[in-house]
C-alpha cells in the first residue's frame, strides 16, 4: 500500500507509511533501541541489548500486527507506530503468552553497564513479568495505547502526526473510542508532540510518570 508518499529532503527517495509486515521485525526492534532512552540512543545503555525492544515494541507488533505502521524508505523501515485496541485483553495475552519467553530471556538484571538509562534496568525487567502493574485507572474510556519511535533522520517531517492519525482511524473504525500513551518524563521532545497534536493529560498522570489520552475522532 502506497500512501502519505513523500521525497527525502536529500531527494533520494520516497517515504511510505505502509502496514506493518513480519520482515520489518529487526528494524522495529532496532529503532525501538536506538530511540530508547527517553528519545536517544539506549545502545549500550543496558546489560542486554534486546531488552527494550522486548518491553517496548515486540510484544505490540506479535499480538497486534495489524494495528502496527511503519514508515519505509524503500530499503528499510526508518519509524513506527506500534499499539494495541484493548489494552486488558493484550495485558491478559501478555501474562499467558509473552511473559514466560521473556522471563526466559531476561530473568534478572545482568551486570551494570556503567551507563545510566532513564529507565533502569530493574524496573523495564520488572515491568515484564508483571505487566498488570501497567494498567491504567481510566482504561475502560481509554482501552487502547500506542508507542512512536522515529529514527532522528525521519524526526521533524511530519510522519509523527500521519501515524498517530492513521492509528487513530484505524481504531475508530473499529469503534474504539480513545487511545492513552505513557511518556518518560525525561523526554520533553515527545511531551510537546503530543501536546501539539491535541493529547490531554489523564488524571491519573504525574510529573514522574505522565500520561495523555485522545479521542479517535479526528
Ligand atoms: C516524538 C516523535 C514521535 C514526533 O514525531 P515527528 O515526526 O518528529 O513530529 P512531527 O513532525 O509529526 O510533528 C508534529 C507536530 O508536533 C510538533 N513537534 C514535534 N516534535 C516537537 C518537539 N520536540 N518540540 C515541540 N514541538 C514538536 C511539530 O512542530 C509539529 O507541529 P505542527 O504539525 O503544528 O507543525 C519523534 O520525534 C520521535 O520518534 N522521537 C524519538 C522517539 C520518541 O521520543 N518517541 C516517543 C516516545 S513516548
Amino acid at each position: 500500500m502506497v500512501k502519505n508518499a513523500q521525497a527525502q529532503p536529500d531527494g533520494t527517495g520516497e517515504l511510505t507509511i505502509r502496514p506493518y509486515r513480519p520482515e520489518d521485525r529487526d528494524d522495529i526492534a532496532d529503532i525501538c533501541l536506538r530511540t530508547g532512552a527517553a528519545g536517544a540512543d539506549a545502545t549500550g545503555m543496558y546489560s542486554d541489548d534486546t531488552l527494550v525492544a522486548d518491553a517496548a515494541a515486540l510484544p505490540y507488533v506479535e499480538f497486534a500486527p495489524d494495528l502496527a505502521f511503519v514508515v519505509d524508505d524503500g530499503k528499510r523501515v526508518l519509524g513506527y507506530l506500534v499499539g494495541v485496541a484493548d489494552t486488558d485483553e493484550f495485558l491478559a495475552w501478555w501474562e499467558r503468552e509473552w511473559k514466560p519467553g521473556f522471563a526466559a530471556r531476561h530473568p534478572e538484571p545482568g551486570p551494570p553497564t556503567g551507563r545510566t538509562p532513564p529507565i533502569p534496568e530493574e524496573l523495564l525487567i520488572w515491568v515484564g513479568l508483571n505487566p498488570e502493574a501497567t494498567r491504567i485507572p481510566e482504561a475502560a474510556d481509554y482501552p487502547a495505547q500506542l508507542h512512536i519511535n522515529l529514527l532522528p533522520e525521519l524526526q521533524g517531517l511530519g510522519f509523527g502526526r500521519k501515524l498517530v492519525d492513521t492509528f487513530r482511524a484505524a481504531l475508530a473504525k473499529r469503534g474504539v473510542p480513545a487511545l492513552y500513551l505513557g511518556v518518560d518524563a525525561a523526554n520533553k521532545g515527545a511531551v510537546a508532540f503530543y501536546v501539539r497534536l491535541g493529547f490531554h493529560e489523564l488524571p491519573s498522570s504525574s510529573p514522574e510518570h505522565p500520561i495523555f489520552g485522545i479521542s479517535t475522532a479526528p
